[in-house]
């Protein structure tokens, strides 16, 4: 995106900040002491950037806005596609060393970058494991455990790898092969090794960010308090009651209030160890002026997930009678609905954006085979074209519907992560009952006139 169009954005924006805070141009510039034009120009999107970011810093200034909310995301991908050939990604290069068992500080990983875009949620590395183990022993005094992270990770591998991980102090390992897969919840330590230093041995590391992520800003604000949102996932009955006496104390419904609604019903609500059926939730949310799903619990599960290259297993897509890529879904979790990953065996010669691989993710894909993959896109009324090779990758931004296609008498190896932006169903539900959604993407009028 240019400086121009930018600005102009960055314009909306403003006005839009200031139909919140209910100012107009005139009102806004007496509060910030500047000449009303200035103010005009900035929402109009006629100030050199520079100029543009100082007045949003005395909009900071003087109301109680977060100014860094008003600086857009500059759209980096090209016809909502990001690509990152592998010689780039080879650039990116650097090593990192750990210790091994006699203390030494030696390398431990090869990273790379692979295709990433500011507009999306995916962190994801190329990562070559350069220590290398004889066992599965996950003790072993060779493999250091990171910290863990404040990212959710999908991890594809590539060749001989031992996956370890930690959880409350216990120690696990996997050995893992082309094609497999897992996840890790954010903040469980894990690492990885070799098996054999002779083989090519990789993992797609792939990282991102979730709802929690989105929502860091206002944890660093608040703090400890945080941690009265938290919940047990792990154990649903007493989960769910935790989660009802928060909608509680949110509608200002007592005990007592809620007795009154549900009579004896209400002791299975608000005992930690009694099970509510469906009949019941739909009561208590029709109570608390809430939907149903406000109250639902996704089922409990591990916080690392593997799962393993089962080929037998794959779908055909779009159908078997003619397909053109076969779809192996990798580790998913229920806690993590908008994660999905798939091995996308690419089998058609030629890509088919009659029937295209689209959705309301962003997606991230790396060819991990030998042989070049067709990639084609169409963002609006022209498709566009390009050639993944081996080791390249793309980032495809939401409902850019596209298409891959294989050449040679070969099957197209592709990692294909997709994960949610901020535009998940609440979002979309919320959204849907707007009276206007051009303004949403960009506001046009003030309030009133
Ligand atoms: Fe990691």
């Amino acid at each position: 995106v240019d400086d121009r169009t930018y600005a102009k954005l960055v314009g909306a924006r403003v006005r839009s900040e200031l139909n919140d805070l209910k100012r107009d141009a005139q009102s806004a510039a007496h509060e910030l002491g500047v000449d009303p034009n200035l103010v005009a120009r900035a929402i109009d999107g006629d100030l050199p950037l520079a100029e543009l970011y100082s007045v949003l810093d005395e909009l900071e200034r003087v109301y109680p806005i977060d100014a860094s909310d008003l600086r857009l995301i500059r759209d980096d991908c090209a016809a909502g596609v990001r690509i990152m050939r592998a010689s780039m990604s080879l650039a990116s290069s650097r090593v990192f060393s750990r210790n091994d068992r006699s203390g030494a500080r030696t390398p431990y990983y090869e990273y790379r970058d692979t295709a990433m875009s500011r507009t999306g949620p995916i962190k994801p590395e190329w990562i070559r494991p350069l220590r290398h183990v004889e066992d599965a022993d996950p003790n072993n005094p060779d493999v250091q455990y990171n910290n863990g992270h404040f990212m959710h990770q999908l991890t594809f591998f590539i060749g001989p790898v031992n996956f370890y991980w930690e959880i409350e102090g216990e120690r696990h390992c996997a050995v893992m092969n082309t094609g497999d897969s897992n996840y890790i919840a954010p903040f469980f330590p894990h690492s990885f090794a070799s098996r054999d230093a002779s083989q090519g041995a990789l993992i797609l590391a792939v990282t991102f960010g979730g709802e929690a992520r989105r929502a860091q800003k206002e944890m660093y604000v608040l703090q400890d308090r945080v941690k009265e949102y938290l919940i047990d996932v792990d154990e649903s009955r007493r989960g769910t009651t935790q989660l009802i006496r928060q909608h509680m104390r949110n509608a200002c419904l007592s005990e007592g209030a809620l007795r009154a609604v549900l009579g004896d019903s209400a002791d299975l609500v608000l005992d930690e160890g009694s099970e509510k059926d469906l009949t019941l939730l739909q009561r208590v949310a029709h109570a608390l002026g809430v939907g149903l799903a406000d109250l639902l619990l996704p089922e409990s599960c591990a916080p690392v997930v593997i799962r393993r290259y089962t080929p037998e297993n794959g779908t055909l897509y779009p159908d078997p009678q003619c397909a053109q890529y076969r779809i192996l879904p990798l580790a998913q979790t229920p806690r993590m609905p908008y994660m999905k990953g798939f091995a996308l065996e690419v089998l058609g010669a030629t890509p088919d954006l009659e029937d295209p691989l689209v959705s309301g993710l962003h997606s991230w894909v790396y060819n991990y085979g030998d042989t070049p993959v067709s990639f084609s896109w169409r963002p609006g009324g022209k498709a566009l074209n390009s050639i993944l090779a081996p080791g390249d990758s793309a980032c495809i931004q939401p409902h850019v519907p596209h298409a891959f296609g294989i050449e040679r008498a070969a099957i197209g190896k592709l990692c294909s992560i997709r994960v949610a932006g901020a535009m998940t169903a609440p979002t979309a539900i919320e959204l849907s009952s707007f009276a206007n959604i051009t303004r949403v993407m960009k506001e046009t009028r003030p309030w009133f006139t």
